[in-house]
């Protein structure tokens, strides 16, 4: 059974279709309208949520389908002790696909290996966060035409920021790309990914603290909020939760083309005021992060065998 984890699990080709199908669906929304119909999405959030959770849910809806879910982990049999692998294993006798949030890095690996219908990741931990990767992805594709030869900097908790992690790994697969991570060194980039994706994959990267240095370089800013739910101690978190807050001043000398990102929540990180600039581009992300998971949750149910 087909299941999306790791956004490495589809190859670029089929990144590339996701992209040109989702493309297809904000051109001809009506054209979509019925192809799940009578299929129903399980969204089981054991963490907060606003926007992946409700663009599933609008997704699949969109797509004249249904769904069934819970929001908090609380209000499931989780609380009562249940494991993820039961869950699962219950839930693909309801419905035909799952989307699952989890506090624990690898539990909807777990749940694909135990259900019978396909499991979407949608955030394990500070891990992986492989939709939000296929939103990114497209935003990056509609606003500068290309997913190669651009400059990438990546602002804020890279250590945490599960959507960094996933991003970059996409990203290492695409040729010209160089990435400058700006960050605190308490909250610089896991070694691991340094290592294994973008070292072994001949990525070009540079590390710095001082986002308004690197600022002339870059075509895409990709801000990130710090990650409160994942430090061990409120001290250090308040100590580095305002590091880097954009503003007007500090786009001065930024290319007059560059595509603003972040996966939002916003908390500080990037003033109010430049929503207003044409180069804002995160309210459009959330817009493309329920296209692109209409074109997902299609081509995994189609792959089941189910539409
Ligand atoms: C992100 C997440 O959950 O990792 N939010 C999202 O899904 N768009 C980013 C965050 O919470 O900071």
């Amino acid at each position: 059974m087909r299941s999306l984890i790791d956004i490495l699990d589809f190859s670029a080709e089929e990144i590339n279709e996701l992209i040109d199908n989702a493309n297809d669906m904000i051109a001809h929304p009506e054209r979509y309208s019925e192809v799940c119909k009578g299929k129903k999405i399980a969204t089981l959030f054991f963490e907060p949520s606003t926007r992946t959770r409700l663009s599933f849910e609008a997704a699949m809806l969109e797509l004249g389908g249904s769904v069934i879910g819970f929001s908090e982990a609380q209000s499931s049999s989780a609380s009562k002790g249940e494991s993820v692998s039961d869950t699962a294993k219950v839930i693909s006798c309801y419905a035909d696909i799952i989307a699952m949030r989890h506090p624990r890095e690898g539990a909807p690996l777990v749940a694909a290996n135990a259900a019978s219908i396909p499991v979407i990741n949608a955030g394990d931990g500070g891990h992986n966060h492989p939709t939000q990767t296929l939103a990114d992805l497209l935003t990056i594709s509609r606003e500068k035409g290309r997913l190669t030869d651009l400059t990438i900097g990546f602002c804020g908790d890279l250590k945490f920021g599960r959507t960094v992690h996933s991003l970059i790994s996409a990203l290492s697969r695409y040729t010209g790309i160089r990435v400058i991570l700006i960050s605190p060194e308490e909250l610089a980039l896991p070694s691991y990914i340094k290592r294994d994706v973008m070292e072994k994959n001949g990525m070009s990267y540079t590390q710095t603290t001082d986002l308004e240095a690197v600022m002339p370089e870059l075509d895409v800013l990709y801000m990130t909020r710090v990650q409160k739910e994942r430090f061990f101690n409120e001290e250090d978190y308040l100590r580095l939760k305002d590091s880097y807050i954009l503003t007007n001043q500090k786009l001065k000398n930024a290319k007059s083309d560059l595509c603003i990102m972040h996966p939002l929540p916003r908390v500080n990180e990037i003033s109010v005021a430049i929503d207003e600039d044409p180069r804002a581009c995160y309210f459009k992300q959330v817009l493309n992060g329920k296209h692109v998971r209409k074109a997902l949750i299609v081509k995994l149910l189609k792959e089941a065998g189910t539409i």
